[in-house]
């Protein structure tokens, strides 16, 4: 089968990115678009149109109409997704050799650009569940316990990286955050890839979102988590801890001199949908419907987790003894096709289309899957194995470039890792280059596989010493 035929299969039910559910919640606009002559709206960079980083065009207007909206200094579109941004938006925070400060949870695009740019990443442990095998989001305490254990001279410290809201939609309360590390003098960038609607919905006691709360770079995935086509993004910048002129050249040096017009179109329609205040009402109508099916869900007996994202339905499906791989197994079996399985959990996406044939729908599979399944041993995640502050041994740039060798997973402990080992979903990393996989690290990268296929007999680059 081509990979044209397959784009066509249907499914019983989408619950996975883009969040436009297979077209049902595309902008009207982009619709309307997309029904002319195949191919006819594919056009190069015209000067009535220009590009991301031009000053006139249409472009530029809607990038600047859209930060004045929002107060932000400005804006950019991106067409590699909300990855391609977030490695521009660190090449503008750090120069070679400086370090940034970031959480466990970060994304790999993130890692990959420290292993280029010769940056150096210093991580934070988050709090984390037994229950769900998830981290929870970052306090203030938490934070505090980490700049405690800081040398911030010593260790060149240009900025940090926040995640809010996670993958399956944590979110705590960014503001206090940001200003602490504000006091630090600290320039924040948040990837809010998951978060981009709570700019536009924040009315409906959702998570304040990072460009209200101050951050410095905000980077939103508009495909994860608003109605774009997938690998459109937007990054945002504010204040004054982050050259302008860096941003712009770091933009520059990472995009394509042909960015598609479909999808720079998809950006600026997805954004102006939600400024529109008839489709923002549906979209928010479908906002507070997700709040009723997750209650709905909840009186069907379902072990849903509780995240600050309504759109996110996090299912606990080993409360049950069934791990998630093999939940999402059965259900992709049967046409409902979920975004994220983890050992502890399975993860929906529930996207901007009408889902209200959901509960009953996914009620009705969910008592087939008790019947029909084996129920596992106790299925249990083991503690993470890092500490609350922790560098690679060796630098990741070195590592990454040093001299390799191949060899099974089950024969690297007490090795260096030249290697990134990063399942996707959800794309963060368990191992990044210059780590050594001590005996902790490798316990618990194998507990981490004991469900995930991918993670299975695998081979690792390690650095010969
Ligand atoms: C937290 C987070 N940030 C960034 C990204 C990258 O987004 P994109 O797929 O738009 O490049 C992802 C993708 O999974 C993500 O989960």
């Amino acid at each position: 089968m081509s990979i044209s035929s397959f784009l066509t299969k249907k499914f019983l039910k989408s619950l996975f990115f883009p969040a436009h559910n297979r077209g049902t919640a595309l902008p009207k606009k982009l619709v309307k678009l997309l029904q002319n002559p195949p191919g006819y709206w594919d056009l190069p960079e015209l000067p009535e149109i220009g590009s991301p980083l031009s000053h006139n065009g249409l472009i530029a207007k809607s990038q600047r109409e859209f930060s004045d909206k929002f107060k932000a200094k400005g804006c950019f579109f991106g067409v590699n997704g909300a990855s391609g941004l977030i490695q521009s938006a660190v090449i503008a925070m750090a120069n070679p050799g400086e370090t940034i400060l970031m959480p466990r949870n970060v994304h790999i695009s993130v890692i990959k650009t420290c292993a280029m740019q010769n940056i150096n990443p210093i991580f934070f442990d988050l709090e984390f569940s037994k229950e769900t095998g998830h981290y929870k989001p970052l306090t203030k305490i938490w934070l505090g316990n980490v700049f405690k254990k800081l040398n911030f001279d010593e260790n060149k410290i240009v900025g940090i990286i926040l995640v809010s809201p996670s993958y399956h939609g944590y979110a705590g309360d960014l503001k206090p955050l940001i200003d602490y590390c504000h006091q630090k003098n600290l320039p924040v960038l948040v990837d809010e890839a998951h978060g981009s609607y709570f700019l536009f919905c924040e009315n409906l006691n959702l998570p304040k979102p990072a460009l209200s709360s101050n951050a410095d770079l905000v980077v939103h995935s508009l495909h994860k988590s608003l109605n774009g086509l997938t690998q459109t993004a937007v990054l945002w910048y504010k204040g004054n801890l982050i050259n302008e002129r860096n941003l712009i050249d770091s933009i520059n040096l990472l995009q394509t001199t042909s960015p598609s017009s479909l999808l720079l179109s998809s950006c600026e329609e997805s954004i102006k949908d939600w400024l529109n205040k008839k489709s923002l009402s549906i979209y928010q109508k479908r906002i507070l419907e997700a709040k009723n099916i997750q209650k709905k869900l909840i009186q069907k007996n379902i072990p849903l987790v509780e995240t600050q994202d309504p759109l996110k339905i996090v299912v606990n499906t080993s409360k049950v003894g069934i791990d998630g791989f093999t939940a999402d197994n059965f259900f992709y079996k049967n046409g409902l096709i979920a975004e994220l399985p983890e050992m502890m959990t399975l993860t929906f996406c529930l996207g901007f289309a009408n889902q209200k044939d959901f509960p009953d729908l996914f009620e009705k599979l969910w008592n087939k899957l008790l019947l029909n399944s084996k129920k596992s041993q106790k299925l249990e995640v083991l503690q993470s194995p890092f500490r609350l502050v922790q560098a690679p041994e060796i630098e990741i740039g070195i590592a990454w470039r040093s001299e390799t060798r191949s060899i099974p997973f089950s024969q690297s402990l007490n090795k260096i890792s030249g290697d990134i080992i990063c399942p996707y979903p959800p794309g963060i990393p368990l191992l990044v280059p210059g780590e050594k996989i001590d005996k902790d690290r490798f316990n618990w990268i194998n507990n981490q596989s004991l469900c995930n296929k991918d993670l299975v007999n695998f081979n690792i680059r390690v650095i010969e010493i």
